[in-house]
This record gives C-alpha cells, sequence and structure tokens, in this order.
C-alpha cells in the first residue's frame, strides 16, 4: 500500500493515555504522608529550604507528595513551590482536623467544598478600658483598593465528583461535604467553636487549606481539602493525630480512582 495514497491511507495509530500529575500536600509527615511515602514508586526525594518533596508513581499516576510543616505560612510557600517546579494537574491536601459540629465524631471524614481563614478577623473599634468582644469579632478578608469581604476559596468540583465515586468505600465513619476553617489557631473553647458553626457553617477547623485553595485557584490548579476528624473539643472526643492513616488510605482510593477515570487518550499517528 501506498502510504501517500489519500484513499487507501491507514494511518498506524498508538494509543496511550496521559497520566495524571498529582500533588499532594500535608503538614505532619510523620502520621499523614508515611503511608502514602511507603506506596510510593521510584521515589525520589527533594530537599529545599521551605519544604521536602518526594516524587514518584502510586497507581501510575505521577505523584508529589509535600511535606510542608504546619501553619498557612508554610502552606502557602510550599503550594507555590511545588506549582512552580511540578506544575501539577490536581492539588489534594490531606490529614487531620478538629471538628466544630455536633454532627461530626472522630474519623468521619470532611471534604472541604470550600474553605474559609479563621484567623482574617476584623473588629469594631471600642476605646481604651472597654475590654473585648469576641461575638464582634467578624472574619473577613482584607483586600487592596476593594471593598472588605469574606472570600470563600472553593474546592475543586471536578475532584469532589470523583471523590463521590469512592465515598462508599470508607469504613471508619461518615463523609460531610462542606465548609472548612482554615487559620494558625488551635481553639478550644467551645462557645466559640459552635459560633464558627453556626455564623459561617464550618464544619471543622486545621490550619493549612485555605493556604492552599487560595494559591490553588489563583493558578487555576483543581484542588481539594480531605480531612479525618481527629478531635472534637465539643462533643469532648480527644486528639489523636494516627487517624490521619484514615485520610490517607481514603487519598490512595482516591488516586485509584483518578487513574481508572482518567479518559484523557492521546493518538500518535505514524506515518
Ligand atoms: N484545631 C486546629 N488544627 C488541628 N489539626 C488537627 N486538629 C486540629 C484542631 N482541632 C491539624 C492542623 C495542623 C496540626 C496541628 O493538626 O491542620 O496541621
Amino acid at each position: 500500500m501506498d502510504k501517500k495514497d489519500p484513499i487507501h491511507f491507514v494511518p498506524n495509530r498508538k494509543e496511550t493515555t496521559k497520566m495524571k500529575k498529582i500533588l499532594i500536600i500535608s503538614a505532619m509527615a510523620d502520621v499523614e504522608l508515611n503511608y502514602l511515602i511507603e506506596n510510593l514508586q521510584e521515589k525520589q526525594v527533594i530537599e529545599n529550604k521551605l519544604c521536602k518533596f518526594y516524587t514518584g508513581k502510586i497507581y501510575e499516576n505521577e505523584v508529589i507528595l509535600c511535606d510542608s510543616k504546619v501553619g498557612l505560612i508554610n502552606n502557602a510557600a510550599a503550594t507555590t513551590l511545588a506549582i512552580e517546579k511540578f506544575n501539577p494537574d490536581y492539588i489534594i491536601n490531606q490529614g487531620c482536623a478538629g471538628a466544630i459540629s455536633r454532627d461530626i465524631h472522630k474519623s468521619d471524614i470532611v471534604i472541604g467544598t470550600d474553605c474559609i481563614n479563621i484567623t482574617s478577623i476584623n473588629t469594631k473599634f471600642k476605646e481604651e478600658g472597654k475590654g473585648y468582644n469576641l461575638d464582634d469579632w467578624e472574619l473577613i478578608n482584607f483586600v487592596a483598593g476593594e471593598k472588605d469581604r469574606l472570600i470563600p476559596q472553593n474546592g475543586s468540583k471536578e475532584l469532589i465528583e470523583i471523590v463521590q465515586k469512592i465515598e462508599n468505600k470508607y469504613q471508619y465513619g461518615k463523609i460531610h461535604y462542606g465548609r472548612i476553617g482554615s487559620g494558625d489557631i488551635w481553639n478550644s473553647e467551645c462557645d466559640w467553636l459552635i459560633k464558627m458553626n453556626e455564623k459561617y457553617g464550618i464544619l471543622c477547623e486545621e490550619m493549612e487549606g485555605i493556604a492552599i485553595y487560595t494559591v490553588a485557584n489563583q493558578y487555576g490548579i483543581p484542588a481539594i481539602d480531605i480531612r479525618v476528624i481527629s478531635d472534637n473539643e465539643i462533643l469532648k472526643e480527644e486528639y489523636d493525630r494516627n487517624v490521619s492513616i484514615r485520610a490517607q488510605e481514603f487519598t490512595m482510593n482516591l488516586l485509584k480512582e483518578i487513574k481508572e477515570s482518567n479518559g484523557e487518550i492521546i493518538l500518535f499517528i505514524d506515518e
């Protein structure tokens, strides 16, 4: 057959799937990343001044595990660096968090449909000697040149839909979808926690999600915050950071599902 003949030419097609590149960020690597690190194939470690990366493959996905350390500043820095260095398709932030609702228990999982900064606060003016009133404290984002307002950062709908496909595999508790409160604070004052839940609809508090969602959204990269509940102060369910293994198992299932539902086919045509 003459390959150049436009009528008889049948290209020799080779099909292949472009695997997703997934960045997974966690603050407490010894309990929040250890299981994922164990499952990482072709592992390479890259250290830098801000954080530590482990690159490799899980279920054929290209994976970058980032040990980011605790808190908003560390996580804004680590997320930015990781995006610039690896240009991931998806970002997963996973770890533990404290529930601030009476309906959410230790070992349940909260998926952050959105996230707000619980340490970005404006207060009303009070004269010296008039004390302070937490009830007047407003969560707000300060925006240069614009009206200050609360700006929730959304989690990725695409990733939440993939999570919904695997939620029934989770054996240890319920899966909740909703708002995560994030800030450099560990608050154990139950009245404040209940207020955060009732006034702002926050389901749990942690210290990284808002930094990661904010940076990911600015770059337009889909991100999801997956938090297993390690404590519920209102219900006196005591902190156990070791439950973080369950978020990692959940993330492993998510990686498997991402691989299986990855429909992006590239055709290479050999002439
Ligand atoms: N309040 C704040 N952070 C919590 N974390 C777990 N539970 C809570 C809680 N009740 C997570 C944070 C941080 C680490 C100290 O634990 O996200 O990474």
